[in-house]
């Protein structure tokens, strides 16, 4: 795995020790900013990348979410530094058989993705971006994976970055964006088509 050394390390130490009680903690927290996105997400045919899966509470949010899940024609590539994170992740979902052959999980840094050029169709990311050494290399990274007029859905923990330069990197490559500052939510919501 490739990553800026010192900051990688540091992130791994702090998801790693996080992640035994970061569900229990996070979850109905991070699920409050999924429901911000979610009411008009179509998950048929969707090539997702979740950058910055953490324990997969995505994939849970959809399992609940969607009825027809099993049934559904769709991916999810979950990419995390954590490989504490990622332990939880693969341990969620060696409980539902069935769906694992939708779902892989990756252990790379969001500024390296390991994957070719315009291998997805959609991207998650959900308070990750802010731990980034190099978010304007995360960003381009996540865009090179990305097909044109992929669905965008990117998070930021207010309180760890300056908004407006946030806003301003993002801006110039999204069609219908869409930013959602809700008072009761820690994140900046950001979605919308890429256009690349
Ligand atoms: C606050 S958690 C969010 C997890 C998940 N997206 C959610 O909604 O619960 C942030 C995650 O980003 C991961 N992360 C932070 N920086 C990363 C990087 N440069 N590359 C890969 N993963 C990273 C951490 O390991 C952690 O699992």
């Amino acid at each position: 795995m490739n990553f800026d050394k010192k900051k990688g390390k540091k992130i791994i130490k702090k998801y790693n020790s996080s992640a035994p009680f970061y569900e229990s903690r996070y979850k109905s927290i991070q699920f409050n900013k999924y429901l911000q996105i979610f009411s008009n997400f179509e998950l048929e045919g969707k090539k997702i990348i979740d950058a910055g899966c953490g324990t997969g509470l995505i994939f849970d949010f959809l399992n609940k979410n969607y009825n027809s899940i099993r049934t559904t024609y769709f991916s999810l590539v979950g990419v995390d530094m954590s490989n504490k994170m990622l332990e939880i992740f693969k341990e969620k979902l060696s409980q539902f058989s069935i769906l694992n052959h939708k779902v892989n999980l990756i252990r790379a840094d969001l500024e390296y993705l390991p994957f070719r050029s315009e291998r997805f169709n959609t991207l998650f990311s959900f308070t990750s971006y802010q731990n980034l050494s190099n978010i304007e290399k995360g960003f381009s990274e996540s865009l090179r994976v990305l097909k044109n007029k992929a669905e965008t859905y990117i998070s930021v923990l207010k309180k760890s970055i300056n908004q407006q330069d946030f806003i301003n990197l993002i801006k110039p490559r999204l069609i219908n964006m869409k930013i959602i500052d809700n008072q009761k939510i820690e994140d900046l919501i950001i979605e919308g088509i890429l256009n690349k």
